[in-house]
């Protein structure tokens, strides 16, 4: 009933049947998942299968589940006050993490604690939806025992139902293309002109959150974010995009969109210094200097790709 409702108001808020028929196609994907739950037998292989928000049972954790949900699929606007840019979670993770594609977050209540080199330490799940709050919401962080953080971890335990504890998710963290192509920015913006714009705006400023998000400029994700590393947004972008054709772009397109769409400015991450501690500090994130560079016809895009 809600994504009824979400479907009939995104419809009528952006009025365009195109965007409509492709967000209630993913919608309607993520119910066709929603069947069974696994059994939790230890096994090599886990199956796919988180079950749907449609069906959440009744009980004493409904209520949190549903508003994780709602917190999850439109933060800019139920968490207004924590998000400093206009994206949801579900404008990265699509299907508020249901989309097996899209960074999936099936399972992953079951993948933490867990090391995270950026951070230099164990890293709690609650820390980890922190740190996506405060770099891609370019937001405020949640208290832990808040009713936004509870409601967030009981949704997504919820959507990990029978996967269990470290099992290997072949659908995580797929979204990274490990051998960049020497990118052209101004290729990728002949590709973003052709093939993104209907969504994303020439401006690049989206039409919302879940319809077309902001790539860049106040309204996006700031340059701490994963996304702000070349290799990550190429290989989101192959996986993911355009919405409808995925899977069409070539590597070099990607990169080359990559290289375009973070060589604009966009908010500005204050710690950039303490993060990879104790590590070399990655070549391929475009921060600020990076831009400036790109401004002044001085950066070196083989050395930012490691080639
Ligand atoms: C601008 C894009 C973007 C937005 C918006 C975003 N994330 Fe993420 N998130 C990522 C990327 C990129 C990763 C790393 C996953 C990968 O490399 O495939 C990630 C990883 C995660 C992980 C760890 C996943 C795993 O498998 O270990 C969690 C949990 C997470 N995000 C939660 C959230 C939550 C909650 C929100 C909303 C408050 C959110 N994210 C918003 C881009 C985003
Ligand atoms: C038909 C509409 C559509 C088109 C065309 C499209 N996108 Fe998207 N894009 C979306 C939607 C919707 C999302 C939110 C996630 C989802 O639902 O998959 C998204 C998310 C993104 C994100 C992550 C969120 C953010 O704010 O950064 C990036 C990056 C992105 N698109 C890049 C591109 C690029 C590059 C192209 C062109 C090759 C493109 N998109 C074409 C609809 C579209």
């Amino acid at each position: 009933m809600r994504m009824v409702l979400g479907i009939g108001a995104g419809l009528a808020l952006i009025g365009a049947m195109l965007i409509g028929a492709i967000y209630g196609d993913k919608m309607l994907n993520s119910n066709d998942n929603a069947a069974s739950t696994v059994a939790t037998a230890p096994s090599t292989t886990v199956e796919y299968a988180p079950p749907s928000i449609e069906e959440v049972p009744d009980g004493p954790m409904k209520e949190a589940i549903l508003y994780g949900y709602d917190l999850v699929n439109e933060t800019n606007v139920v968490a207004a006050d924590f998000v400093g840019n206009q994206l949801s979670c579900t404008s990265c993770h699509a299907g508020a993490g249901y989309d097996r594609d899209s960074s999936s977050l099936v399972g992953v209540t079951g993948a933490y604690p867990q090391y995270i080199g950026r951070s230099g330490g164990i890293v709690t799940i609650e820390e980890r939806i922190n740190g996506c709050m405060v770099r891609s919401m370019n937001g405020k962080k949640f208290a832990v025992d808040s009713d936004e953080m509870e409601a967030m971890v009981a949704y997504f335990a919820y959507i990990s139902e029978g996967i269990p504890v470290g099992a290997d998710r072949d659908w995580a963290m797929k979204n990274t293309m490990d051998d960049i192509p020497v990118p052209s920015v101004e290729d990728g913006e002949k590709v973003y002109q052709q093939s993104c714009i209907a969504c994303h705006g020439a401006d690049g400023q989206g039409i919302g959150a879940n319809t077309g998000p902001a790539l860049w400029g106040p309204d996006s994700f700031n340059d701490g974010a994963g996304l702000s590393r070349i290799g990550k947004m190429a290989g989101y972008v192959k996986n993911n995009m355009p919405v409808g054709a995925a899977g069409t772009l070539t590597d070099q397109e990607a990169a080359d969109l990559a290289a375009f769409i973070l060589s604009q400015d966009r908010p500005e991450w204050k710690n950039h210094d303490k993060d990879f501690p104790g590590m070399e500090r990655p070549t391929d994130i475009m921060d600020k200097e990076k831009r400036q560079q790109v401004k002044d016809g001085t950066i070196d895009w083989a050395k930012v790709v490691g080639k």
